[in-house]
Protein backbone atom coordinates (compact mmCIF):
# COMPACT_ATOMS: atom_id res chain seq x y z
CA UNK A 1 0.00 0.00 0.00
CA UNK A 2 1.40 3.34 -0.98
CA UNK A 3 0.45 5.73 2.13
CA UNK A 4 0.88 8.88 -0.11
CA UNK A 5 -2.36 8.23 -2.11
CA UNK A 6 -4.13 8.69 1.56
CA UNK A 7 -5.47 11.79 3.74
CA UNK A 8 -2.98 12.30 6.33
CA UNK A 9 -5.07 10.72 9.08
CA UNK A 10 -6.10 7.66 6.81
CA UNK A 11 -2.31 7.15 5.44
CA UNK A 12 -1.65 7.58 9.79
CA UNK A 13 -4.30 4.37 10.54
CA UNK A 14 -3.09 2.42 7.37
CA UNK A 15 0.67 2.66 8.80
CA UNK A 16 -0.68 1.33 12.59
CA UNK A 17 -2.70 -1.43 10.78
CA UNK A 18 0.72 -1.90 8.44
CA UNK A 19 2.67 -2.08 11.76
CA UNK A 20 0.87 -3.95 13.57
CA UNK A 21 0.03 -7.15 10.18
CA UNK A 22 3.62 -7.19 10.02
CA UNK A 23 4.23 -7.07 14.12
CA UNK A 24 1.86 -10.42 13.96
CA UNK A 25 3.52 -11.68 11.49
CA UNK A 26 7.21 -11.33 12.63
CA UNK A 27 5.45 -12.83 15.88
CA UNK A 28 3.25 -15.10 14.10
CA UNK A 29 0.80 -14.80 15.87
CA UNK A 30 -1.02 -15.66 11.68
CA UNK A 31 0.07 -18.95 12.24
CA UNK A 32 -0.79 -22.34 13.65
CA UNK A 33 0.48 -22.81 17.46
CA UNK A 34 3.62 -24.81 17.95
CA UNK A 35 2.35 -28.14 20.07
CA UNK A 36 2.59 -27.91 23.75
CA UNK A 37 6.18 -28.41 25.36
CA UNK A 38 5.57 -31.41 27.87
CA UNK A 39 5.74 -30.37 31.49
CA UNK A 40 9.07 -30.84 32.78
CA UNK A 41 9.24 -34.39 34.59
CA UNK A 42 12.52 -34.96 36.49
CA UNK A 43 13.61 -39.25 36.11
CA UNK A 44 14.44 -40.01 39.71
CA UNK A 45 11.53 -41.00 41.30
CA UNK A 46 9.90 -38.81 43.97
CA UNK A 47 10.31 -38.49 47.14
CA UNK A 48 14.10 -39.59 47.11
CA UNK A 49 16.63 -37.34 48.82
CA UNK A 50 18.47 -35.30 46.35
CA UNK A 51 21.47 -36.34 44.95
CA UNK A 52 23.59 -39.30 44.90
CA UNK A 53 27.07 -38.32 46.52
CA UNK A 54 29.97 -38.36 44.43
CA UNK A 55 32.07 -39.65 47.00
CA UNK A 56 30.29 -40.00 51.10
CA UNK A 57 27.72 -37.68 50.47
CA UNK A 58 27.30 -35.49 53.83
CA UNK A 59 23.33 -35.33 54.95
CA UNK A 60 21.88 -31.50 55.85
CA UNK A 61 18.92 -29.61 55.63
CA UNK A 62 18.71 -27.48 52.96
CA UNK A 63 16.01 -24.68 51.51
CA UNK A 64 14.86 -26.96 49.64
CA UNK A 65 14.21 -30.15 51.94
CA UNK A 66 16.59 -33.26 53.00
CA UNK A 67 20.21 -32.77 50.52
CA UNK A 68 22.90 -34.92 50.13
CA UNK A 69 26.08 -32.93 49.41
CA UNK A 70 27.78 -34.77 46.32
CA UNK A 71 31.16 -34.53 48.81
CA UNK A 72 33.95 -34.31 46.29
CA UNK A 73 36.02 -37.15 45.51
CA UNK A 74 39.25 -37.83 47.62
CA UNK A 75 42.61 -38.39 45.82
CA UNK A 76 44.14 -41.91 45.35
CA UNK A 77 47.60 -40.91 43.49
CA UNK A 78 50.27 -38.42 44.77
CA UNK A 79 49.52 -34.81 45.93
CA UNK A 80 50.88 -31.76 45.93
CA UNK A 81 49.36 -29.18 48.56
CA UNK A 82 48.40 -25.55 47.08
CA UNK A 83 48.74 -22.22 48.80
CA UNK A 84 45.25 -21.42 50.71
CA UNK A 85 43.23 -19.45 48.18
CA UNK A 86 42.85 -15.44 48.85
CA UNK A 87 39.49 -13.72 49.51
CA UNK A 88 40.31 -10.57 48.41
CA UNK A 89 42.17 -8.73 45.60
CA UNK A 90 42.99 -5.19 44.82
CA UNK A 91 41.17 -5.54 41.40
CA UNK A 92 37.37 -4.89 41.72
CA UNK A 93 35.02 -7.35 39.73
CA UNK A 94 33.99 -4.31 37.67
CA UNK A 95 37.36 -3.33 36.87
CA UNK A 96 38.05 -7.08 36.07
CA UNK A 97 35.24 -6.93 33.51
CA UNK A 98 36.22 -4.03 32.16
CA UNK A 99 40.01 -5.76 31.40
CA UNK A 100 39.20 -8.94 30.40
CA UNK A 101 40.17 -9.48 26.76
CA UNK A 102 41.25 -13.22 24.77
CA UNK A 103 45.12 -13.61 25.02
CA UNK A 104 46.40 -13.16 21.47
CA UNK A 105 49.69 -14.30 21.94
CA UNK A 106 51.91 -16.37 24.40
CA UNK A 107 54.47 -14.73 26.27
CA UNK A 108 56.38 -17.79 27.18
CA UNK A 109 57.76 -17.47 31.15
CA UNK A 110 56.45 -19.01 34.17
CA UNK A 111 53.78 -18.80 36.79
CA UNK A 112 53.33 -18.18 40.42
CA UNK A 113 51.60 -21.94 41.80
CA UNK A 114 49.91 -19.54 43.98
CA UNK A 115 48.57 -17.52 41.00
CA UNK A 116 47.48 -21.13 39.62
CA UNK A 117 45.74 -22.61 42.56
CA UNK A 118 43.81 -19.24 42.74
CA UNK A 119 42.75 -19.84 39.31
CA UNK A 120 41.41 -23.09 39.83
CA UNK A 121 39.53 -22.18 42.98
CA UNK A 122 37.96 -19.80 41.07
CA UNK A 123 36.58 -21.98 38.80
CA UNK A 124 35.73 -25.03 40.72
CA UNK A 125 36.53 -24.18 44.82
CA UNK A 126 34.71 -25.47 47.17
CA UNK A 127 33.02 -22.41 49.08
CA UNK A 128 30.23 -22.92 51.13
CA UNK A 129 28.07 -25.18 53.18
CA UNK A 130 27.24 -28.90 51.71
CA UNK A 131 30.28 -28.77 49.91
CA UNK A 132 28.57 -25.71 47.58
CA UNK A 133 31.38 -24.35 44.93
CA UNK A 134 32.74 -20.80 43.35
CA UNK A 135 30.38 -21.68 40.57
CA UNK A 136 26.67 -22.86 39.91
CA UNK A 137 25.91 -26.03 39.05
CA UNK A 138 22.83 -27.91 37.45
CA UNK A 139 20.78 -29.50 40.18
CA UNK A 140 23.77 -29.21 42.98
CA UNK A 141 25.12 -31.69 40.72
CA UNK A 142 28.52 -30.49 40.69
CA UNK A 143 29.55 -32.76 37.47
CA UNK A 144 32.83 -30.70 36.94
CA UNK A 145 36.17 -31.55 37.39
CA UNK A 146 39.09 -29.38 36.50
CA UNK A 147 42.43 -30.39 35.46
CA UNK A 148 45.96 -28.52 34.82
CA UNK A 149 48.57 -29.05 32.27
CA UNK A 150 51.72 -27.58 33.87
CA UNK A 151 54.58 -26.71 31.85
CA UNK A 152 56.34 -23.72 33.39
CA UNK A 153 54.65 -23.48 37.04
CA UNK A 154 56.98 -22.33 39.91
CA UNK A 155 57.98 -25.16 42.19
CA UNK A 156 55.50 -27.85 39.91
CA UNK A 157 57.00 -30.49 37.90
CA UNK A 158 55.57 -30.51 34.74
CA UNK A 159 52.48 -33.09 33.92
CA UNK A 160 48.68 -33.31 34.43
CA UNK A 161 47.30 -32.87 38.14
CA UNK A 162 43.59 -33.02 38.94
CA UNK A 163 42.48 -30.21 41.10
CA UNK A 164 40.90 -30.95 44.66
CA UNK A 165 38.59 -28.17 45.75
CA UNK A 166 37.62 -29.45 49.30
CA UNK A 167 41.77 -30.14 50.32
CA UNK A 168 42.91 -27.43 48.02
CA UNK A 169 45.23 -30.10 46.49
CA UNK A 170 46.40 -31.35 42.91
CA UNK A 171 46.99 -35.01 42.09
CA UNK A 172 48.86 -35.73 39.39
CA UNK A 173 47.73 -38.16 36.79
CA UNK A 174 50.37 -37.95 34.11
CA UNK A 175 53.92 -36.90 34.79
CA UNK A 176 56.00 -35.33 31.78
CA UNK A 177 55.52 -31.79 29.76
CA UNK A 178 52.23 -32.75 27.91
CA UNK A 179 52.07 -28.95 25.56
CA UNK A 180 53.48 -30.17 22.69
CA UNK A 181 50.50 -32.65 22.44
CA UNK A 182 48.71 -29.23 22.55
CA UNK A 183 49.45 -27.77 19.36
CA UNK A 184 48.41 -31.08 17.11
CA UNK A 185 44.97 -30.84 19.34
CA UNK A 186 44.28 -27.43 19.21
CA UNK A 187 43.08 -24.22 17.20
CA UNK A 188 45.73 -21.81 19.50
CA UNK A 189 48.55 -20.96 18.44
CA UNK A 190 51.93 -20.69 20.46
CA UNK A 191 49.94 -23.08 22.67
CA UNK A 192 53.36 -25.48 23.29
CA UNK A 193 55.17 -22.36 25.10
CA UNK A 194 52.09 -21.58 27.77
CA UNK A 195 53.05 -22.24 31.26
CA UNK A 196 49.80 -23.77 31.92
CA UNK A 197 46.56 -25.12 30.26
CA UNK A 198 43.58 -25.34 32.43
CA UNK A 199 40.71 -28.45 30.96
CA UNK A 200 37.25 -28.33 32.78
CA UNK A 201 35.85 -31.70 32.19
CA UNK A 202 32.30 -33.05 33.31
CA UNK A 203 31.59 -36.23 34.65
CA UNK A 204 28.34 -36.36 32.65
CA UNK A 205 26.55 -39.31 34.34
CA UNK A 206 26.54 -36.60 37.74
CA UNK A 207 24.23 -34.64 35.61
CA UNK A 208 22.95 -37.30 33.25
CA UNK A 209 20.84 -39.02 35.94
CA UNK A 210 19.05 -35.92 37.59
CA UNK A 211 17.28 -34.82 34.02
CA UNK A 212 14.96 -36.56 31.40
CA UNK A 213 17.31 -36.56 28.29
CA UNK A 214 20.90 -36.33 27.74
CA UNK A 215 20.25 -33.48 25.29
CA UNK A 216 19.17 -31.27 28.11
CA UNK A 217 22.12 -32.73 30.43
CA UNK A 218 24.72 -31.55 28.08
CA UNK A 219 22.83 -28.56 27.39
CA UNK A 220 23.33 -27.47 31.12
CA UNK A 221 26.64 -28.67 31.46
CA UNK A 222 27.90 -26.46 28.34
CA UNK A 223 26.04 -23.91 30.84
CA UNK A 224 27.84 -24.75 33.96
CA UNK A 225 31.56 -25.07 32.13
CA UNK A 226 30.71 -21.11 30.45
CA UNK A 227 30.02 -20.23 34.40
CA UNK A 228 33.51 -21.96 35.67
CA UNK A 229 35.35 -20.87 32.76
CA UNK A 230 34.54 -17.13 32.93
CA UNK A 231 34.81 -17.06 36.48
CA UNK A 232 38.55 -18.22 35.85
CA UNK A 233 39.34 -15.90 33.39
CA UNK A 234 37.82 -13.06 35.22
CA UNK A 235 40.33 -13.90 38.20
CA UNK A 236 43.33 -14.09 35.91
CA UNK A 237 42.46 -10.53 35.24
CA UNK A 238 43.13 -9.89 38.68
CA UNK A 239 45.99 -11.73 39.41
CA UNK A 240 47.54 -9.99 35.87
CA UNK A 241 47.36 -13.28 33.62
CA UNK A 242 46.45 -13.49 29.99
CA UNK A 243 43.88 -16.39 29.20
CA UNK A 244 42.13 -17.64 25.89
CA UNK A 245 39.68 -20.74 25.59
CA UNK A 246 41.59 -22.96 23.32
CA UNK A 247 38.87 -25.10 20.81
CA UNK A 248 40.16 -28.95 20.66
CA UNK A 249 40.07 -30.70 17.31
CA UNK A 250 40.49 -34.23 18.59
CA UNK A 251 38.24 -34.95 21.84
CA UNK A 252 39.86 -38.77 21.73
CA UNK A 253 43.13 -37.49 21.30
CA UNK A 254 42.89 -34.99 23.94
CA UNK A 255 41.41 -37.40 26.11
CA UNK A 256 44.39 -39.98 25.34
CA UNK A 257 46.83 -36.80 26.22
CA UNK A 258 45.03 -36.32 29.70
CA UNK A 259 44.19 -39.86 31.04
CA UNK A 260 40.86 -39.35 32.20
CA UNK A 261 38.35 -41.70 32.63
CA UNK A 262 35.62 -43.19 29.96
CA UNK A 263 32.85 -40.98 31.84
CA UNK A 264 34.61 -37.59 31.84
CA UNK A 265 34.53 -35.20 29.11
CA UNK A 266 36.56 -32.35 28.48
CA UNK A 267 34.33 -29.36 27.56
CA UNK A 268 36.78 -26.23 27.58
CA UNK A 269 40.56 -25.46 27.31
CA UNK A 270 41.53 -22.75 29.00
CA UNK A 271 45.58 -21.44 28.05
CA UNK A 272 47.08 -19.15 30.95
CA UNK A 273 50.14 -17.25 30.20
CA UNK A 274 51.78 -13.79 31.66
CA UNK A 275 49.95 -11.02 30.07
C1 LIG B 1 33.62 -21.26 22.69
C2 LIG B 1 34.83 -20.43 22.33
C3 LIG B 1 35.87 -21.01 21.63
C4 LIG B 1 37.01 -20.27 21.33
N1 LIG B 1 38.06 -20.88 20.69
C5 LIG B 1 39.18 -20.18 20.43
C6 LIG B 1 40.30 -20.83 19.78
O1 LIG B 1 40.28 -22.01 19.49
N2 LIG B 1 41.41 -20.09 19.55
C7 LIG B 1 41.49 -18.78 19.87
O2 LIG B 1 42.53 -18.16 19.60
N3 LIG B 1 40.45 -18.14 20.48
C8 LIG B 1 39.31 -18.82 20.76
N4 LIG B 1 38.24 -18.19 21.40
C9 LIG B 1 38.36 -16.76 21.77
C10 LIG B 1 37.60 -15.88 20.80
O3 LIG B 1 38.27 -15.84 19.55
C11 LIG B 1 37.49 -14.48 21.42
O4 LIG B 1 36.72 -14.56 22.59
C12 LIG B 1 36.89 -13.48 20.46
O5 LIG B 1 37.80 -13.19 19.41
C13 LIG B 1 36.51 -12.19 21.15
O6 LIG B 1 37.64 -11.59 21.74
P1 LIG B 1 37.65 -11.17 23.29
O7 LIG B 1 37.50 -12.45 24.09
O8 LIG B 1 38.99 -10.51 23.51
O9 LIG B 1 36.49 -10.27 23.53
C14 LIG B 1 37.11 -18.90 21.71
C15 LIG B 1 36.04 -18.33 22.41
C16 LIG B 1 34.93 -19.07 22.73
C17 LIG B 1 33.80 -18.43 23.52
Amino acid sequence: MRLTHLSAPAAAAAAVIAIASFAASVSGQDQVPPPPVPAFQPTRPQGQPRLAPHGQGSQGQGRRGRYIAPTPRTPTGPTVKLPEPRAKSTTSIEQALWNRQTLRAVTPGPVALDDVGQLLWAAQGVTGRYARRAAPSAGGAYALEVLLVAGDVTGLPAGVYRYYGASNQLESLAPGDKRPAFSQITRFEGIQKAPAIVVITAVRSRTTQLFPTDEIADHFLSLEVGAAGQNLMLEAVALHLGTSIASDTDEKKLVDVLGTPADERPYMLIVVARD
